[in-house]
């Protein structure tokens, strides 16, 4: 394997996120109806806790349907940002209450964007749900229902998240930390 031209440093453990995730099914299950409880997952980031967390739902008794929606960002570093379409989801959402999940709140563009093509649906409800949240970067006004861990403002990968698309697999998450020159 070639060398990395930086270190992962580890900041949440595989423990850490097991325990938190029991802690997530709970918030799921004060906050939201869980009868015919859709759950709506933003490509790619979010598989691994997606399928983490559908898996403990089902130790708690609780059946899902499950769809994805992948969103693409355009006009990075112009005046123009906007968040279009890259796949809609396939689940007849009206009147049911939709969990909605991303790996990660940044700016906030992405959830907010999700979150607002799912409302115009008439769901019974849509909460969302992020594994984590970089609050210091946030441009849109929003906040997630359900937060994992709130993560300093560094590049963090695994457990689903990539840098350059890598590190997905990794079971925990870590932040990027340059070599020094
Ligand atoms: P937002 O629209 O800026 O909130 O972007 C959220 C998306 O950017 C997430 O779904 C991630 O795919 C990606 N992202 C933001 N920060 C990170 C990070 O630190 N590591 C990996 N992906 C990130
Ligand atoms: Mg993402």
């Amino acid at each position: 394997m070639t060398a990395l031209p930086y270190q992962l440093v580890p900041i949440v453990s595989s423990d850490d996120l097991k325990t938190r995730l029991e802690g997530i099914v709970d918030d799921i299950r004060a906050l939201m109806p869980t009868d015919d409880l859709v759950v709506i997952a933003l490509l790619k980031g979010s598989f691994v806790f997606l399928a983490d967390l559908i898996r403990l739902l089902h130790r708690h008794h609780i059946a899902v349907e499950v769809d994805f929606m992948t969103l693409a960002s355009y006009g990075e570093g112009t005046e123009s940002k906007g968040v279009s379409v890259v796949k809609d989801i396939e689940t007849d959402i009206a009147g049911r209450p939709v969990l909605l999940v991303d790996d990660i709140l940044d700016t906030g563009r992405t959830l907010k964007r999700a979150a607002s093509i799912l409302r115009e649906r008439a769901p019974l409800c849509v909460k969302t749900c992020v594994l984590l949240d970089k609050p210091e970067r946030r441009i849109e006004q929003i906040r997630a229902d359900i937060v994992g861990f709130t993560v300093p403002n560094t590049f963090v990968v695994g457990y689903g998240l990539d840098y350059a698309r890598r590190h997905r697999e990794l079971p925990f998450i870590a932040r990027l930390e340059p070599e020094p020159a």
